[in-house]
């Protein structure tokens, strides 16, 4: 197979030299003071990228655009089908509101370093407020709107915001998502409350608004100065983004300002081979770090017009949703994850919908997020005529660790891999012991330290479950908790996560959480979540419950009982709709619960019997009780 000698030259570099290869990157970003070491390495394994450096990660993705030459130029485009309302925003225009709600924020007693939770659905504001942030220096936490209270609850917990920034109410297809309820039960459940709501209401409902807490948006902004660009550290934090651990504690992904805006930067051209000026648009939601990375802070720092899309694949109003907003708009690159390509094809197998819209400006499709399947890939190739580019990253990556890079070469794309390590990134492939595993042969993906600039420096408040989580099973290496292996000519395979995380339609769930909630049931005396392969999502979770003694309840009245305690718990976003009562769990003789048996019997898969199992008929038993709720699942 050929290999791009463009890529490999740019690839070298960047490992052979990272000092100087992000120090020319860095260039592309506006310093106000420049850096005194490129990479601080003194606190290894811990490092810190443009230490002693002071920029505004605000000030590059607007003020610096506007000075240059692009107040006129659209910035950002909101287009809501479920609104039913679209807007645009110049770069001067999204200026001006990103400054008034500083100060607003500023106002309420914000200060530089203070925490801001964000909870918004894909409304303008939920950028506005970020970037307002980043303005003055404070830290925003964005929480996903699909979940409960209770997550809510232990991310504001963690985070100890000054203020809230929320909404009256987010649009699924199906409903509206009362929001404030949701708020009002999380601020009740910690003990450190924020000191203001800030709350925009929508014109789809109104939320009750309790004083002297809660304000307005519109309130809030009444009549304040616009605040102004602070020069931060390099170093400081931009935002915490809590993401799924092995526990239902999440665990609080920090990103800092410099090496992310650099990173972020050089992405846009590097990887996803865009110009400034252009249109890119990325489906997914600002709650998650593809949000934050490629519908935020990518595209602005890189002088693009981006979209804010708040709708579906499917169903906002048909399967020819994407193809309307690329044509309507003119993107030119589009990102998503593959489950929304699912989703799509099912609807639409002929690709119908594509003829009806011609988007024909569109350049390319990234996909990541899950694994992508041969088959979705090569349908969205086949209907959009366009590279399709499956790339793999993390929220703590903040950026892609594995790609096609169409802005340095577009080197053949391997349908099951998403390519090949982008530059900065010393991926490899290790056996249980740390030794390097040869081509062709699965083990735990890693990264070399250090990592590039974007990838996050630490958890927050929390540089030891950082080390132990990431960085103690291989010394010298980030742990990306992936399995997968390299070939002969360096493309990597992402197999499977080697912990309890599973991915939902693209969102990153832990088993471990929902497992958390079922045991609090009071009838379930033990559990076990486990990740069956579905069609649409990729995942969904299942879960299997051993009642306690005396419990003589009809067992569907239990199951119904648990899915909504997950509901209520976790939130929709879980999708956990399945559950069987078990007599027993299958376990090893030492006590461990065979979850890797159990998934391959719900997918239908091929399984040997663990020669550790304390019972071996256990198998067949959680076989017959997963065939009755389902499982393996029928083809959609
Ligand atoms: N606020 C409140 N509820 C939300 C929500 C939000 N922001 N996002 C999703 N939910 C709810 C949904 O309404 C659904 O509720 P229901 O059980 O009452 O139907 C539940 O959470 C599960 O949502 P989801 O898994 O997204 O399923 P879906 O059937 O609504 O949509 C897809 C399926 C494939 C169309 C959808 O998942 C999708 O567009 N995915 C794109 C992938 C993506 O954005 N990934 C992010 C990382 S790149
Ligand atoms: P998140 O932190 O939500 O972005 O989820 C990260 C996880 O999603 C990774 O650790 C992988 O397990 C999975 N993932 C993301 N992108 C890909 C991809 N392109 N191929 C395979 N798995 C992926």
């Amino acid at each position: 197979m050929a290999t791009g000698t463009e890529y490999d030259d740019v690839y070298r570099r960047s490992l052979h030299d990272p000092e100087g290869f992000w120090a020319a990157a860095a260039t592309g970003i506006h310093w106000d003071r420049p850096w005194d070491d490129v990479l601080d390495r003194t606190s290894a394994p811990f490092y810190r990228w443009f230490a002693g450096g002071q920029m505004n990660t605000c000030y590059n993705a607007l003020d610096r655009h506007v000075d240059a030459g692009r107040a006129d130029q659209t910035a950002l485009i909101y287009d809501s089908p479920v609104a039913g309302t679209s807007a645009a925003y110049t770069y001067r225009e999204l200026r001006d509101a990103v400054a008034t709600f500083a100060g607003a924020l500023h106002a309420q007693g914000v200060r530089r370093g203070d925490r801001v939770v964000i909870y918004l659905p894909m409304v303008p504001e939920a950028a506005i407020a970020m970037l307002a942030c980043a303005r003055i220096g404070a830290v925003h936490s964005v929480v996903f709107g699909g979940f409960a209270a209770s997550e809510l609850a232990k991310r504001i917990a963690d985070a100890r915001p000054v203020v809230v920034v929320s909404a009256s109410c987010g649009i699924e297809p199906n409903r509206i998502v009362e929001y404030k309820p949701l708020l009002d039960a999380a601020i009740e459940q910690v003990e450190v409350k924020p000191r203001r709501c800030i709350i925009l209401q929508r014109p789809q409902l109104t939320a009750e608004l309790h004083q002297p807490r809660d304000i307005s948006w519109l309130d809030a902004i009444a009549g304040v100065p616009p605040a102004d660009c602070v020069p931060v550290e390099a170093t400081d934090p931009l935002y915490i983004l809590y993401t799924s651990g092995t526990t239902g504690q999440p665990k609080g992904i920090v990103r800092d300002n410099g090496g992310h805006a650099v990173a972020l930067h050089w992405s846009m051209r590097h990887v996803y081979g865009v110009e400034p000026g252009e249109v890119f648009w990325t489906a997914s939601d600002v709650g998650w770090v593809v949000g934050h990375s490629y519908i935020v802070y990518a595209p602005l720092l890189a002088g693009c017009t981006t979209v804010l899309y708040e709708g579906k694949p499917v169903g906002t109003p048909d399967a020819g949703a994407f193809w309307r907003v690329i044509a309507e708009h003119g993107v030119r690159v589009m990102f998503t994850a593959p489950t929304a390509f699912r989703a799509i094809r099912q609807q639409d197998p002929d690709g119908t919908h594509i003829t009806r819209h011609n988007p024909s400006t569109l350049r390319a499709l990234f996909l990541a997020g899950e694994r992508c399947d041969p088959e979705t890939l090569r349908w969205a190739e086949e209907k959009l005529a366009v590279p399709v580019i499956d790339h793999w990253w993390q929220t703590e990556t903040g950026w892609a660790i594995v790609a096609t890079c169409l802005g340095i070469e577009h080197t053949p794309v391997v349908p099951g891999s998403p390519g090949r390590p982008v530059p900065g990134w010393d991926v490899r492939v290790l056996d249980d012991r740390g030794a390097d595993l040869p081509a062709g042969q699965t083990g735990a993906l890693v990264v070399r330290l250090p990592m590039p600039p974007g990838a996050a420096p630490t958890l927050w408040n929390a540089d030891e479950r950082f080390r132990e989580t990431y960085l103690s099973a291989f010394p010298g290496y980030y742990q990306t908790a992936d399995a997968g292996y390299v070939d002969d000519d360096g493309y990597v395979f992402v197999m499977a996560r080697t912990d309890d995380i599973i991915n939902v339609a693209g969102h990153r769930l832990s088993t471990g959480a929902i497992e958390e909630v079922l045991a609090q049931h009071p009838d379930v005396a033990e559990c076990a979540v486990i990740g069956a392969a579905d069609d649409l999502k990729g995942q969904l979770p299942v879960g299997l419950m051993v009642l306690k003694a005396g419990v003589d309840r009809p067992d569907q009245e239990i199951v119904a009982e648990a899915v909504q305690l997950v509901r209520d718990r976790i939130g929709a976003v879980a999708a956990f709709k399945t559950a069987a009562v078990v007599a027993r769990l299958p376990k090893t003789r030492s006590g461990k619960i065979l979850r890797a048996t159990m998934r391959k019997i719900a997918d239908g898969r091929e399984y040997t019997t663990p020669p550790t199992i304390d019972d071996p008929a256990i198998l067949d038993e959680i076989s017959g009780s997963l065939r009755k709720a389902g499982y393996p699942a029928a083809p959609r």
